[in-house]
């Protein structure tokens, strides 16, 4: 892969360098706590429409704008025609859990571009706790829409390494910080008509609703209509064919060497190990967490996607979590990367 991209680190210099990037219409890549993302600034309608570009994103899937200080959601965002129990939830979720992976989806500024929003009302709005990233969105227009840093519908990236080796000859520089702690993208949350999770992320709804109740989740059927564009059935997905199973399924399955296994725990790896009976099981074996902890999990997911994806595999099998805390997220990512096996036929 082509390498024109220019590499920066994390130095003020650099990201100083990245920030005027962004101001000139230039799209930088840049590490969040979460993914990955490809930055562009949000008034710029040029800069948007390269973004749509550069991943292969249809319009109508809308961008998350990332801010890096409360004054910032006031210019992207009319929160004034809020009823004041929704206005209030927003506060409380802002006051647990801003900055950190949680994306709200809000009534837009006038002042926004419908090409960040797909020329919806609405606009979803992302506080970061990355200090890098920060310091980038402050540095440069205070508004930078960012999606994960791929190719629409392909595995997100964790590592700078993995933006340049899809996106390295086609985006102007990346910032290395380092693996992204998280690992899942932001749960996206909408308040309006009522507290709704569009996109199971970094944020459990368990930790939602322990500040302000019962949230919804969007099944992401194909019934319902899309709310959100990237509840699409197939996503996140390895170019390998891949399989997501339950532990029982995944652990009848026989083994074989040119294939991929990703286990959720230590424990489910070995009870298989002894099935399989093969002293030689070598490096298609990953487990997401030995102890089974569903955040070191997701911090791991996009990771070993990746790794297995690159071991010339004939297929990969992974094995669902706990519906709990990130276990949600995981599952969701790997459900829609299963689909995508059979929406590429
Ligand atoms: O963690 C993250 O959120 C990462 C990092 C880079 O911040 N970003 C990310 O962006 O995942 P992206 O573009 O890959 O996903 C944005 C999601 C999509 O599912 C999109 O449909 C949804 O947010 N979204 C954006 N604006 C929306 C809106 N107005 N209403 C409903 N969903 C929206
Ligand atoms: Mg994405």
């Amino acid at each position: 892969m082509s390498r024109s991209v220019i590499e920066l680190t994390n130095s003020p210099e650099d990201i100083a360098r990245a920030a005027e990037i962004l101001k000139n219409g230039g799209l930088s890549a840049f590490p969040t706590e979460t993914v990955y993302g490809l930055g562009a600034d949000a008034f710029n309608t040029q800069a948007l429409a390269r973004v749509f570009e550069v991943k292969g994103r249809p319009r109508f899937d809308p961008l998350i704008i990332h801010i890096a200080s409360l004054e910032t959601l006031e210019k992207t965002t009319s929160l004034d025609g809020l009823e004041p129990r929704n206005k209030e939830s927003l506060e409380k979720l802002i006051s647990s859990f801003w900055p950190g992976p949680l994306t709200f989806v809000l009534p837009k500024h006038p002042s926004l571009p419908g090409l960040a929003t797909a020329g919806l009302s609405t606009a979803a709005i992302r506080f970061t706790s990355n200090p890098i990233a920060r310091e980038l969105i402050t540095l440069s227009t205070g508004a930078v829409a960012a999606p994960s840093a791929n190719l629409f519908g392909k595995l997100s990236p964790t590592r700078a390494e993995h933006v340049i080796e899809t996106l390295g000859n086609k985006i102007d520089c990346v910032i290395d910080g380092g693996p992204c702690k998280i690992g899942v993208e932001s749960t996206v949350l909408e308040l309006v008509p009522v507290p709704r999770i569009l996109r199971p992320g970094g944020i459990s709804r368990e930790q939602l609703e322990a500040v302000i109740g019962p949230v919804a989740e969007a099944t992401g059927s194909r019934d319902e209509p899309v709310h959100s564009p990237g509840m699409l059935p197939s996503h996140y997905a390895p170019k390998t064919p891949l399989f997501f199973h339950n532990p029982e399924e995944m652990d009848s399955l026989p083994y074989r060497r040119k294939e991929g296994y990703l286990f959720f725990s230590g424990k489910n790896r070995d009870i298989w190990y002894n099935r399989a009976n093969d002293k030689q099981i070598t490096g298609n074996i990953l487990v997401l967490s030995e102890t089974g902890n569903t955040t070191e999990a997701a911090s791991n997911l996009y990771l070993y996607l990746h790794e297995l994806d690159k071991s010339g595999l004939t297929c990969i099998h992974t094995e669902m979590l706990p519906e709990t805390g990130l276990g949600t997220a995981v599952n969701d990512r790997l459900r829609r990367a299963a689909t995508s096996l059979f929406a590429r036929k």
